[in-house]
C-alpha cells in the first residue's frame, strides 16, 4: 500500500479537518504559521468541474509550502474526472490526494457524489480505483495532456504560481466519509473502502441524515477503527473534538491513529497549540489573515473574509462592537480592516490593559 508522507506523521496525528468556504489558502497559511497542524487538507473542489475546465476552481488548490503535508480534496461521482483530477493533484506538487465520500449538502449529494456515496458502493470503489490510476500516470511519466486533463485547467496552471511540480511522486490516495446515509452502517462500509487499500479512512461520526445535529458517535468510530487496524490504512475519527486537549483524549479512548478538527480551529489557528493568544495577538493576525487572503487569493471578493474577521473578534471587552464596525460594508479591504481595528485600539485598549494588568496582578 502507498501511504506516502502519511506513514511518516508523528502519532497522533492531529490535522485540519476541510472544510468548504473556510480552509482556504489563506485560512491553510495562517493555520500553519501560528498552529501546529499535521496536515492541512484543502476545501473540497469538483472533480467534474476540473474536467470540464472550470478554471475558477483552481482557487481551492492555491498553497504555500509552510502548510506541507498539504492535501488536495475532491468531490464528484464521474470515473473519468477522478482519473483527470489525480493527476492534476500529484502535477501540483500536493502530497496527497482525498476524495470526499462524506458531504450531505443537496447539491453534492444528489449527483451521487459526497456521502451518497456510502449507497453506491462499487462506484466509491470505481472512483477510488481512478483516482489511484490518475495519480499513477502522473507519477509514470505522462503528461496532463495525455491524461486528458482540460486545455483550460492546463492553460491556467502552466504559468500560474499554484504550478508547484515536475516531481513524479505516486501521492497517496485517502477518502473521508460518515457513518452512514440514513442509519449507521460504518462496519460494511469501511470494508468496501479497504478493498481499494485507501491510505487513510478518516470518519466523521455522524451520518448524512444527521447533518451536523446531534453528537458524533464516537464509538463507531471506535468499531471502524478496529476493522481498519486490521488493514495498514489508518484510521482517523472526526467530529466535535473542542480543542487538541479533547482530541488526545478521543484518540486514547476511541484507538484512533488521530483526529481531524473542523469547526473548533474557526478564528483559532492556535487551536493545534497550547497556547492561548492575547487579545493583542488575536487582533494582529486578524489584520495579518485580511492580508494573505488579499495577496493569495485575489480573484476572491473580500466578502469572504467577513466571518473569519468575526470569528477572531470574540472572547474580549468589546469585540462586539469591533466585529460591527468590521462588517459594515465599507470595509472592502485588509486596510480598512486595519484601520478600523487600530482606530479601535487606540481607543479601547487603554482601559483593556488596564483590565489586563489588572487581572495579572490578582492572578
Ligand atoms: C462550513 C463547513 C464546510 C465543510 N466542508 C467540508 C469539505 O469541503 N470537505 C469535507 O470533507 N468535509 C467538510 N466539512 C466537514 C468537516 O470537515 C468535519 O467533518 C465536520 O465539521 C465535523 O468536524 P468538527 O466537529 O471538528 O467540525 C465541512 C464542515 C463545515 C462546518
Amino acid at each position: 500500500m502507498n501511504q506516502g508522507f502519511w506513514s511518516k506523521l508523528k502519532k497522533p496525528i492531529i490535522g485540519l479537518s476541510p472544510m468548504d468556504g473556510v480552509t482556504d489558502a489563506a485560512f491553510r497559511f495562517i493555520g500553519a504559521k501560528y498552529g501546529k497542524s499535521h496536515v492541512h487538507i484543502t476545501e473540497f473542489t469538483s472533480a467534474e468541474g476540473l474536467a470540464a475546465g472550470a478554471v475558477k476552481l483552481l482557487d481551492d488548490f492555491i498553497y504555500s509550502d509552510i502548510e506541507r503535508p498539504v492535501v488536495a480534496q475532491i468531490f464528484g461521482s464521474d470515473a473519468e474526472a477522478f482519473y483527470k483530477a489525480g493527476a492534476l493533484v500529484a502535477a501540483l506538487g500536493f502530497d496527497g490526494l482525498d476524495i470526499n465520500m462524506g458531504c450531505p449538502a443537496r447539491n453534492v449529494a444528489e449527483h451521487g457524489g459526497g456521502a451518497a456515496l456510502i449507497r453506491t458502493p462499487k462506484l466509491a470503489q470505481e472512483l477510488i480505483r481512478a483516482a489511484k490510476k490518475g495519480v499513477k500516470a502522473w507519477a509514470d511519466g505522462a503528461t496532463l495532456e495525455d491524461v486528458g486533463v482540460h486545455q483550460a485547467i492546463i492553460a491556467q496552471i502552466t504559468d500560474h504560481k499554484i504550478y508547484k511540480s515536475q516531481t513524479r511522486n505516486e501521492i497517496p490516495v485517502s477518502v473521508k466519509t460518515r457513518i452512514g446515509y440514513d442509519a449507521v452502517v460504518i462496519e460494511d462500509w469501511v470494508k468496501y473502502l479497504l478493498e481499494e487499500e485507501p491510505a487513510v479512512i478518516s470518519i466523521h461520526g455522524r451520518t448524512l441524515k444527521q447533518l451536523y445535529s446531534g453528537s458524533a458517535d464516537w464509538d463507531a468510530i471506535a468499531r471502524a477503527a478496529q476493522i481498519i487496524h486490521e488493514t495498514s490504512t489508518l484510521a482517523i475519527g472526526n467530529g466535535d473534538a473542542k480543542d487538541i486537549g479533547d482530541a488526545k483524549a478521543k484518540i486514547a479512548a476511541y484507538g484512533v491513529d488521530g483526529v481531524l478538527i473542523g469547526r473548533a480551529s474557526f478564528g483559532n489557528p492556535w487551536i493545534f497549540t497550547d497556547s492561548a493568544p492575547s487579545h493583542d495577538e488575536k487582533l494582529r493576525v486578524a489584520i495579518e489573515h485580511a492580508r494573505v487572503f488579499e495577496e493569495l487569493l485575489p480573484r476572491k471578493n473580500f466578502l469572504h473574509m467577513r466571518k473569519h474577521l468575526c470569528w477572531y473578534m470574540s472572547g474580549f471587552d468589546g469585540a462586539k462592537e469591533l466585529r460591527a464596525a468590521l462588517m459594515q460594508p465599507s470595509v472592502k479591504n485588509a486596510a480598512d480592516v486595519e484601520r478600523i481595528i487600530g482606530d479601535w485600539q487606540r481607543s479601547a485598549a487603554p482601559d483593556l490593559r488596564l483590565q489586563e494588568s489588572f487581572a495579572t496582578l490578582i492572578g
